[in-house]
């Protein structure tokens, strides 16, 4: 069994060595997944940069997700079964041949399941789903902000704040990408690239009428996220990836972080709005169950037809860097998948 180790920081084509494995064997409550396919996750590319925080010392095996069989059950592990086809989190070690993981986070997926569909469900739809559905609650009417829209969290949350029947503002940075927002029924797409996001929102007479931001940008896109809120607004952070564009100057790192701006309780309490925050891997490591919930829910639904990921793209393991340059581009659209 192989791996793609990451055994360097920095482009893609000189970062990854696909390595023989040790034998993994699965401890009580794991399971061991031999993978058909993983998916890759923008945090991939951070780490890839040396930009993520949370990633393993090198060389390592990073990502989120596998598609595969179960091969074998540690004691205790009642959910699956040896043969199962699942979709997996894993705490990193997905871009591999054999994959160890908690059995909390595997969820049984129909055999006839496209395996690139099944890549967008157990990191980016559980997320946009803790996103969407657990830690704020959407209404119908509702005006909801979606930044990266056209990405895989991004698709993941328009799908869902739909089916609540929210208004949604969507942005992302080509035409391209608007097109196909609007299609996916993003009522009011905009192009970040042409415009200012929050100007445009103003023209558009929502000053102070958004209820929902989703914003994984960080830095002056959160800031300025927060001026659109209205009374009970939420601004939902869950990622920083403007700090590609920092990458290795260390002021311009400053400015990222000084750009979320510096907020007071007190504000919070006076003009009603809330500041809220998405980790994962925190949710993976110490509420397993909300993550055990949030991946059946997106898998059940999507089975069903009501939610609908969107691959991109899906490349051979062979061309992982080319997949991971394509990523880090965004020009990307829904999910990148790699299949062994
Ligand atoms: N906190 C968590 O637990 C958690 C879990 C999953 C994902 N995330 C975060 O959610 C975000 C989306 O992840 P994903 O895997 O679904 O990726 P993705 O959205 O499919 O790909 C990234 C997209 O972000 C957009 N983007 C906007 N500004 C960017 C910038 N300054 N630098 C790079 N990209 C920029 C790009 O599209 P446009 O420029 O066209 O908009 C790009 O295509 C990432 O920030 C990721 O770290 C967080």
């Amino acid at each position: 069994m192989k791996a793609y180790f990451l055994v360097r920081n920095g482009a893609a084509d000189k970062a990854f060595e696909l390595r023989d494995l040790p034998t993994l064997k699965p401890k009580a409550g794991e399971v061991l997944i031999h993978a058909e396919a993983f998916g890759l996750n923008f945090a991939d590319v951070m780490a890839r940069l040396g930009l993520y925080k949370d990633a393993p010392p090198l060389p390592a095996v990073v990502g989120y997700e596998t598609v595969g069989r179960v091969a074998e059950v540690g004691e205790g592990v009642t959910n699956v079964k040896v043969g199962d086809r699942v979709v997996a989190l894993s705490r990193f070690g997905g871009y591999a041949q054999a994959v160890v993981t908690d059995a909390r986070a595997t969820m049984l997926i129909p055999d006839d399941m496209d395996a690139g569909i099944a890549t967008c469900l157990a990191t980016q739809y559980a997320t946009a789903w803790y996103a969407a559905e657990e830690m704020v609650r959407l209404h119908e009417g509702d005006h909801v902000l979606i930044h990266a829209a056209a990405g895989g969290v991004g698709i993941a949350l328009i799908q869902m704040a739909k089916r609540r029947g929210a208004v949604i503002f969507g942005t992302a940075g080509s035409d391209e990408k608007l097109k196909f927002l609007k299609e996916q029924g993003v009522d009011y797409p905009i192009n970040y690239r042409k415009v200012d996001f929050a100007v445009e929102i103003k023209k558009l007479g929502f000053d102070k009428k958004i209820d929902v931001v989703y914003d994984p940008i960080g830095g002056e896109s959160l800031k300025k996220g927060m001026t659109l809120l209205t009374a009970g607004g939420r601004m939902v952070t869950y990622g920083a990836s403007s700090m590609t564009e920092a990458k290795g100057n260390p002021f311009k790192i400053l400015g990222v972080a000084l750009g979320f701006g510096i907020w007071s309780p007190i504000e919070f309490v006076t003009t009603s709005r809330s500041l809220l925050g998405i980790n994962m891997l925190r949710i993976a490591d110490n509420r397993p169950e909300i993550l055990a919930r949030c991946i059946k829910n997106v898998v059940e639904l999507t089975a069903s037809g009501d939610l609908k990921p969107v691959v991109g793209k899906t490349f051979p393991h062979t061309q992982l860097a080319e997949a991971h340059e394509y990523l880090a581009s965004r020009q990307s659209i829904g999910k990148v998948a790699i299949t062994w």
